[in-house]
């Protein structure tokens, strides 16, 4: 937490500047290419309770920890068998995230106590460079207050965390949008345990059968033997002040046209003419494509509850590819 409830706000030339708030203990905002991150000292468990204090995050939600490189993996891992150098090799630096079993020097307050850390090492530029400037690995859960869409842009995430963190660093637009995908190894199985840009198409060509892929649904793995699901799939997620009704394609158009008064927003994918709708309505959000309405959403939930919508009619996508955690976010911003 800022002592001073002042924050300063860098550009992404300062992050060295960063690097040395991190070091003594501070927290700083930084962009990714998934979401803007809130993060901290990893090996410093003070300065990670100023995370969630700052996200009012409950104490049993673990956070993810970001890597400059797989170098810094024994540094914050025991073990990294042969499958995780093989998806670290593929998807990073990227949106992927792997839980592997926690070396000594990562504090419990960080894994909520779990024996498995969850390692990132992002793909943005700025991010990248941050971690450059740090020898340390640093936990950064999404810089939103709990509960509430992630920060894709440097003022959604000013809006959140202004005044909570010692700096914020002004970055791109996020390029993805949505969360990392996040996998756990169990044996001969992968369980993916959040969909994210690395989809199941991607997970399965890169394991060619040296391991199974587990169902997700809704961030719980469906394992034979049962395993526990992710800590943070218990919270409401992702979910802005309006209330916001998930419908297929197929209902779409019906929808758009029972729910026509001025507090409603329709989010829905370009098909030529969409149902009808004149694209000059404000309230219209069309996307050109299922990374387009996956890199806009946060921010349209977010301009939507600015607005004053009190409905926001979501097409869901088709469930394949990143449309998969499309739905996933979608469903659970429906709550
Ligand atoms: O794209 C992302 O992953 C972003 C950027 C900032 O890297 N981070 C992010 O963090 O989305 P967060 O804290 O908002 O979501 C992390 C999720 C939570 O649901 C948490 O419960 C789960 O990861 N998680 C973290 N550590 C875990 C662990 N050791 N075991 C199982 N789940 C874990
Ligand atoms: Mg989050």
């Amino acid at each position: 937490m800022t002592r001073s409830g002042t924050t300063v706000i860098l550009s992404p030339s300062e992050v060295g500047r960063a690097a040395e708030i991190l070091r003594c203990g501070g927290l700083v905002v930084f962009p990714t290419e998934t979401v803007y991150g809130l993060g901290a000292n990893a090996f410093d468990a003070t300065a990670c309770a100023g995370i969630f204090a700052a996200k009012q995050r409950p104490a049993d939600n673990p956070l993810i920890v970001h890597l400059a490189g797989v170098s810094q993996l024994p540094l914050v891992a025991r073990q990294a068998v042969p499958l995780a150098r093989v998806l670290l090799q593929r998807f990073a630096p990227g949106p992927f995230t792997i839980i592997l079993p926690r070396s000594q020097a990562i504090p419990d307050i960080v894994t909520a106590g779990l024996d498995g850390v969850a390692l990132r090492i992002p793909s943005n530029q700025v991010a990248r460079a941050l971690l450059a400037h740090c020898e340390f690995p640093v936990a950064a859960p999404s810089a939103n207050r709990s509960g509430r869409p992630s920060p894709t842009d440097f003022e959604a995430a000013f809006a959140h965390m202004n005044g909570r963190v010692d700096a914020i660093v002004r970055g791109p637009d996020c390029e993805i949008g949505l969360e990392s995908t996040i996998v756990r190894l169990n044996g001969s199985y992968v369980e993916v345990l959040r969909e994210g840009a690395v989809t199941r198409e991607m997970l399965s060509e890169a394991l060619q059968g040296r391991a199974t892929l587990l169902e997700a649904h809704q961030g719980t793995a469906v394992a034979p033997d049962q395993p526990p699901p992710a800590p943070g799939t218990r919270y409401r997620h992702y979910q802005p002040h309006a209330r916001l009704l998930a419908v297929e394609a197929a209902e779409a158009a019906t929808a758009l046209q029972q729910h026509r008064d001025a507090g409603t927003a329709f989010l829905v994918l370009r098909r030529g003419e969409p149902y009808g709708l004149p694209l000059t309505d404000t309230a219209v959000f069309t996307f050109d494509s299922v990374e387009h309405y996956a890199r806009e959403l946060y921010r349209c939930l977010r301009a939507c509850d600015q607005r004053g919508c009190t409905t926001i009619i979501a097409e869901l996508p088709p469930n394949d590819g990143v449309g998969r955690a499309l739905r996933d976010r979608l469903l659970r911003a429906a709550g």
